[in-house]
């Protein structure tokens, strides 16, 4: 796919942030949408929001459990067919080390990854029948580097990036596009609610999710994997491999720096 003009498509987490900034988009790109949401109202006011030729549709559910899952997946597809776009775009960032709660490890396995896991086990059997389908794994530059203040985020980003990765090596010669957003910070309730550390960190370079839709079309026209709405961080990756152990030093000092804000 190079346009999603025409194309069934479903964001989930579309209530708020990216996934409402990419719903719109898509919508007014000539996109069939169907905006998912754990908040219903939420769901119902983007797609009432989406312009464009064809009316989104509101799908409320769970996109991270498994009867979430299905239950999101066969509605979609009662309204578009076949979908031909998936946005695993839902996630949440709980702050902590080691110390995290067990229920906010818990919350950041089954959204960042499960949910993604959940969704593509559903979608590549008619994908990999017809020989086409697009997926979007809304994950992080905290996949690709790592979140200071958060273990959870960092570690369920990282195997979001993982999961991405494994599905793009092994079904793309059989069709498939797999493509993962990694910015760095967005200026959405996400990051709003993050705290002041997250906020000295990402506040200064954080752009608006109008910005990464953006970044995501001019993508899906090139298929490219790794969408970088910050092209900066590119160069980050790429330190990282290359020097990990002066980059450890860096973000060690990055963290003291961050500690001394109390
Ligand atoms: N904001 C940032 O700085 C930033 C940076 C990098 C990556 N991201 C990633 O972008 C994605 C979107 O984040 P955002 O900043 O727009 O956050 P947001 O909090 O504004 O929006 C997230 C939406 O997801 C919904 N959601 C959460 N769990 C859900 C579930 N189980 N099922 C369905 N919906 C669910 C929430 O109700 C909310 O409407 C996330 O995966 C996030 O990790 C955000």
């Amino acid at each position: 796919m190079r346009s999603v003009a025409g194309a069934g498509v479903v964001v989930t987490g579309g209530g708020s942030g990216i996934g409402a900034a990419l719903s719109r988009r898509f919508a007014a790109e000539g996109a069939r949408v169907v905006v998912n949401d754990l908040d219903p109202g939420a769901a119902e006011a983007v797609a009432a929001s989406c312009g464009g030729p064809q009316p989104a549709v509101a799908v409320p559910a769970d996109a991270a459990r498994e009867e979430g899952v299905a239950a999101l997946i066969s509605a979609a597809r009662a309204e578009l067919g076949e979908i031909d776009l998936f946005c695993a775009n839902a996630g949440v960032a709980r702050a902590g080390g080691a110390d995290a709660a067990e229920a906010d490890w818990a919350a950041s396995w089954q959204v960042n990854v499960m949910a993604h896991v959940r969704a593509a086990r559903l979608l590549l059997g008619p994908w990999l029948d017809r020989g086409s389908g697009h997926l979007i794994c809304t994950v992080s530059a905290a996949g690709l580097l790592t979140m200071p203040g958060s273990a959870p985020y960092s570690v369920t980003k990282h195997a979001a990036l993982a999961f991405a990765e494994w599905l793009a090596v092994s079904y793309a010669h059989r069709g498939l596009t797999v493509q993962a957003i990694c910015p760095l910070g967005v200026r959405t309730p996400m990051l709003d609610g993050s705290g002041p550390r997250a906020e000295a960190l990402l506040g200064d370079a954080a752009i608006a999710p109008e910005a990464v839709a953006d970044a995501v079309i001019e993508a899906v026209a090139d298929g490219r994997f790794l969408i970088l709405p910050h092209p900066e961080v590119a160069g980050m990756y790429a330190g990282r491999a290359a020097d990990t152990g002066r980059w450890l030093e860096g973000m060690s000092r990055v963290q003291q720096r961050l500690e001394q804000l109390g």
